[in-house]
């Protein structure tokens, strides 16, 4: 069943995180579903707007569509991830996105405070929510100072008057986690205390983690050994993950782990069984460990365990 964020995150707010997961093709999309209904959680599917290039939007919806027949218990948010001004309006019109994301986090301040609004203005006319980004997400590096970091950081004073001037629905924050599996550059986390400052300022309003994968080593070490190239790759401590959600993050984004677990079963399955070439042999694999991997992220998040629970309030 398709819902929009806002009902998921009313469950989840300060207790614990959704689970936002990135897709692009049929195993993602078995795999995903597969995952949250054997560890019976709400989930929010994101599509980004390489995906919708990649998969063709069309084919993807359809999928969607067929896994909510498929797995008729699932509860899931449609969401379109980092979307700009252009495909925000386009997915609104679509009528099948229940949530979009106007990232216009590159802009001056006042400028992607005109982007969200018109966003917000025409998503809520649809019942739609909007999560938009304030804050420059992209690695916050150990040898910078402490001021200069936090400049690329979300500013909590600032966040305030964003979400007052835009009526957003959510808000991701900058809080030192960056894209992709080379995140931080030596003992960084999480700024926990940039977090605690923005949720003073905003109590209630839900927080998005975006870069939120934990790139873990053995997975790396595994691709190495099976002739991958990945050295030096980390990422978020998902044992923080409940910290974070205490201090109102309820959207956690993850896209490159399970980008990881893709490689690790395919690099795996062709060194060790060369004489394979049917593509439903790595696919069948994949989409039994791509299932295990959200299962188990859910259980970080908190999420494990509470879709009958959301059932009961929608
Ligand atoms: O934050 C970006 C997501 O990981 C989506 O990546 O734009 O390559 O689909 P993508
Ligand atoms: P990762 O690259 O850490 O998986 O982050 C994904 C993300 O933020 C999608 O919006
Ligand atoms: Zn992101």
């Amino acid at each position: 069943m398709i819902v929009t964020t806002k009902e998921l995150f009313k469950h989840a707010y300060g207790k614990y995180a959704v689970g936002a997961y990135n897709i692009n093709n049929l195993e993602q999309t078995m795999g995903l579903f597969r995952g949250n209904i054997d560890s019976k959680a709400p989930f929010i599917l994101q599509i980004s707007k390489g995906a919708r290039s990649y998969a063709n939007k069309r084919m993807l919806e359809a999928m969607i569509r067929t896994a909510d027949e498929i797995f008729p218990e699932s509860i899931f948010a449609v969401h379109l991830d980092h979307g700009d001004e252009e495909t925000c309006h386009e997915c609104i019109e679509s009528g099948f996105y229940s949530s979009v994301m106007i990232d216009a986090s590159h802009e001056p301040f006042e400028g992607n405070v005109a982007a969200t609004k018109r966003v917000v203005d025409a998503a809520h006319a649809k019942g739609i929510v909007v999560e938009a980004e304030l804050g420059m997400l992209g690695g916050v590096e150990e040898h910078v100072s402490v001021a200069e970091a936090d400049a690329k950081l979300t500013d909590p004073d600032e966040a305030k008057e964003f979400a007052r001037l835009t009526n957003v629905d959510s808000l991701a924050c900058a809080i030192g986690t960056s894209h992709g599996a080379f995140k931080f550059s030596g003992g960084q986390s999480i700024h926990f205390n940039v977090l605690e400052e923005i949720q003073k300022r905003l109590p209630g309003l839900p927080l998005v983690m975006h870069g939120s994968s934990s790139v873990p080593q053995e997975e790396v070490a595994k691709i190495n050994a099976a002739g991958g190239d990945l050295k030096g790759a980390r990422g978020v401590d998902e044992n923080q993950f409940a910290r974070a959600a205490k201090l109102g993050v309820t959207k956690v984004n993850i896209d490159t782990d399970g980008r990881l677990v893709w490689c690790r079963v395919h690099r795996e399955m062709f060194r060790d069984e060369p004489e394979v070439f049917d593509l439903r042999k790595p696919g069948t694999i994949f989409m039994a460990e791509y299932a295990k991997f959200i299962a188990h992220k859910n259980e970080k998040l908190g999420s494990a365990g509470k879709l009958e629970e959301v059932r009961a309030i929608l």
